[in-house]
């Protein structure tokens, strides 16, 4: 069974007195032991799912429809007191912008040492301490640099330590949104790595959260592609980098430089993702789509499946291309 099930999870927002639906209709499964890589352009819902999956959504957000599955038992509908047994303990999030979200007046290792004790009662002081110094020292920090404060870091070693607090409840699952997005590119990798490792050793679950479909390919099992709240594509990372079947998938992959054909070639992808308040009926991508047909603007596509693990939802796959919608 999978550690984590997500069913027509749907989640919406309440501004100026209108509803934003940030995540419309998604469903994916994580098995215990792999990586999931959530992957979508600014605004795509990314975040939000990610929170409705910790219980962290802002008091304007809500999971209003659909399920959340936590080694087998239903999370949404959980009161703040349950919560509190699941979220930073069973499940440890990597927060986006956490590199530069810690307190800038405390030493870091304090700071890592924090939610042990908030977690463990029965733990002393110098117990959460050296519990955090092992944390830290795991995820590649020396120990003569574990009593710095954060601006002593670079933005690297922040984004370890946000990575050490996020596994200081030691969870079963990590969810890391865009934790390599603002570092360059040698430190993106040595991050990833550092996931990969940990991934191995902890036997972690983990989602992986990012706009970038170049940086999932050497962690990920899985990949799950988001456009305006609405999951467009889903297989095993050789489906989606090798057979990529969404004009949207193809798009992410043409707009990363290592996977677009000819050199010196990549490009974002024209046009903007829609607001979410107002978005386009039938298949959402269809403004941008450079296959959109006639249906495309008003018919939203059904899920064709392609194998045992690959699926898209685009009107290109459907048997009947005319539907009756
Ligand atoms: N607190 C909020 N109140 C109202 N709307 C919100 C709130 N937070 C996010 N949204 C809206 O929900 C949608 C999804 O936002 P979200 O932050 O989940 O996207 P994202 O994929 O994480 O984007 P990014 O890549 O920029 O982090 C956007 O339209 C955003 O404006
Ligand atoms: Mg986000």
């Amino acid at each position: 069974m999978a550690l984590l099930s997500i069913s027509s999870l749907t989640v919406e927002y309440q501004r100026a007195g209108r509803t934003i639906r940030a995540v419309d209709d998604v469903s994916f499964e994580i098995e215990t032991g792999t990586v999931v890589g959530l992957v979508g352009e600014s605004g795509s819902g990314k975040s939000t799912l990610a929170l409705s999956l910790m219980g962290l959504l802002p008091r304007n957000g809500a999971v209003t429809g659909g399920s959340i599955l936590f080694d087998g038992a239903e999370m949404t509908g959980l009161d703040e007191p349950e919560w509190r047994t699941v979220r930073g303990r069973r499940m440890g999030m990597v927060f986006q912008g956490a590199m530069n979200s810690m307190n800038p007046v405390r030493r870091v290792i304090d700071q890592v040492a924090e939610p042990i004790l908030t977690h463990e009662t029965d733990m002393t002081k110098a117990d959460a301490a050296d519990r955090a110094g092992e944390l830290l020292s795991l995820v590649g920090i020396p120990a003569d640099r574990h009593p710095a404060y954060p601006y002593e870091y670079s933005g690297g070693m922040r984004q370890r330590a946000g990575i050490a607090m996020a596994l200081s409840g030691r969870p079963a699952v990590l969810i890391a949104d865009e934790p390599v997005t603002a570092l360059d590119v040698i430190v993106q990798a040595r991050i990833l790595q550092l996931l990969e490792d940990l991934q191995e050793a902890l036997d972690l679950t983990i989602l992986f959260i990012t706009h970038d479909l170049g940086v999932v390919a050497r962690l990920c099992d899985r990949v799950v592609v988001l456009y305006a709240a609405r999951s467009v594509e889903e297989g095993t990372v050789e489906d989606i980098y090798d057979r990529p079947k969404h004009p949207y998938t193809r798009a992410l992959l043409e707009s990363v430089p290592n996977f677009s054909r000819g050199r010196g070639k990549s490009h974002g992808i024209p046009g903007a993702p829609p607001s979410l308040m107002d978005p386009p009926a039938g298949c959402r991508f269809h403004p941008r789509c450079p296959r959109a047909m006639d249906i495309c603007t008003s018919v939203s596509p059904a899920r064709s499946r392609f194998t045992a693990t690959q699926t898209a939802a685009c009107h290109l796959y459907e048997e009947e291309a005319g539907g009756d919608g």
